[in-house]
């Protein structure tokens, strides 16, 4: 076998960091991971060429330690899931004797949220797909795929809707939308076909989950179905969360996670319009989040009222394209001095830390700016 690069890191982070290179596309998933040693895991790499640009944002954009390293492993006993994955859909392309490559069936990459398999919008609109997703047989063939890779119900993703939801449009191929999985110790229960979950976003969640948030009363300004609101209260110890949110799909996941992470007492619920919720908020919080995308401008001046006098921090999202994120920084900075002067609050503005979360589209960034504001 030849030799591969693997990126070794410490094995306590060795979840943290699969999510990364498999979401990334940067996981050979035929491969087994190394173990250099009884505390590190060595992931094999895909494409040497990407190695040090894989190097380069787990050690500089996550603050995480991590070596190349050059080594041989074998393949994955006795199958890895696309192996599974390719003999499901072989079985069926026979057993119904069609003329389609079975490789134009398969994804490089998917999403599992609990029992549900979601593969790629792009697969969707493939030649070969399409054919056979028109034959009457398909259902068994979804399936089989789903079974290969452990899972009820496998449906395909779609583009989120621009909508004031960001609705999630995921065309389900069999099974139930219906999802519950634990991540990091949190339990989320959501229609996945109504509500997005962007598994993208996971280098984020436990970023915010590893904050001191002791003791902190925090408004989650765009709750959704609590995909930082729990890792704040859970992991972070937040002492109390006003989790605002207008979609009542999202609601319902963010009701079922409250009762299956027993967080009754530490969380309110504000339904609605968080412009509206917001004006109730007027100097409570020690901490806003501000996660929504493009942008969540709208909720800028809102969040710093709701800070208290004794100030806080915000964590504010938004899609930039990657040229201008020194720009774009210091103009927010200079926009929150404005807003600061305009309300008469005697609030310092200081930028803490810009995490650059996940590629949105070439050339644009999900970027989180934590600005801290003190008096
Ligand atoms: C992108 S999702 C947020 C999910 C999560 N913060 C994340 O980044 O994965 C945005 C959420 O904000 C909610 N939302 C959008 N506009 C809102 C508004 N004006 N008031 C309250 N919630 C809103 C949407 O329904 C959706 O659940």
């Amino acid at each position: 076998m030849e030799a591969t690069t693997f990126l070794v890191v410490e094995a306590a982070l060795g979840e943290q960091i699969h999510a990364l290179l498999k979401g990334n596309g940067w996981l050979n998933p035929t491969l087994e991971p190394l173990r250099p040693s009884n505390g590190s895991i060595g992931f094999p790499l895909q494409g040497v060429q990407r190695s040090e640009t894989v190097l380069n944002t787990v050690q500089q954009h996550l603050a995480i330690e991590a070596t190349l390293l050059e080594g041989k492993t074998r393949y994955w006993p006795p199958m890895d899931p696309h192996h599974q994955l390719s003999e499901a859909a072989e079985t069926w392309i026979r057993n119904h004797k069609l003329d389609v490559n079975v490789h134009d069936l398969l994804p490089t990459k998917w999403e599992k949220l609990g029992q549900l398999v979601l593969f790629p919008y792009e697969l969707g609109q493939t030649k070969a797909w399409k054919e056979v997703a028109q034959h009457p047989m398909a259902e068994a063939l979804w399936e089989r795929m789903a079974h290969a890779l452990k899972a009820s119900s496998l449906g395909l993703q779609a583009p989120i809707a621009n909508d004031t939801y960001r609705s999630a449009q995921v065309k389900m191929l069999t099974g139930s939308p219906d999802v519950r999985f634990s991540d990091h110790g949190i339990t989320y229960a959501f229609d996945a076909s109504k509500v997005m979950f962007s598994s993208g976003n996971i280098t984020e969640r436990r970023r915010i989950g590893a904050m001191n948030m002791q003791g902190e009363v925090v408004v989650d300004a765009y709750a959704g179905v609590g995909y930082y609101t729990f890792p704040m209260l859970v992991n972070a110890g937040a002492a109390h969360v006003h989790a605002c949110e207008i979609n009542p799909a999202s609601l319902a996941g963010l009701k079922r996670g409250v009762e299956a992470n027993g967080l009754g007492e530490r969380i309110t619920v504000h339904a609605g319009d968080n412009a509206r919720s917001l004006e109730g908020l007027f100097e409570t919080a020690d901490r806003c989040h501000l996660g929504l995308l493009p942008s969540s401008e709208p909720v800028w001046e809102a969040c710093l009222l709701a800070l208290k006098p004794t100030g806080g921090v915000l964590h504010i999202h938004m899609n930039v394209e990657e040229e201008k994120i020194a720009s774009w920084t210091s103009a927010t900075v200079d926009y929150f001095q404005n807003l600061v002067a305009h309300h008469g609050l005697r609030f310092s503005v200081q930028p803490l830390h810009v995490e650059r979360v996940k590629w949105f589209a070439p050339r644009v960034r999900h970027v989180v700016l934590d600005l801290s504001f003190r008096p």
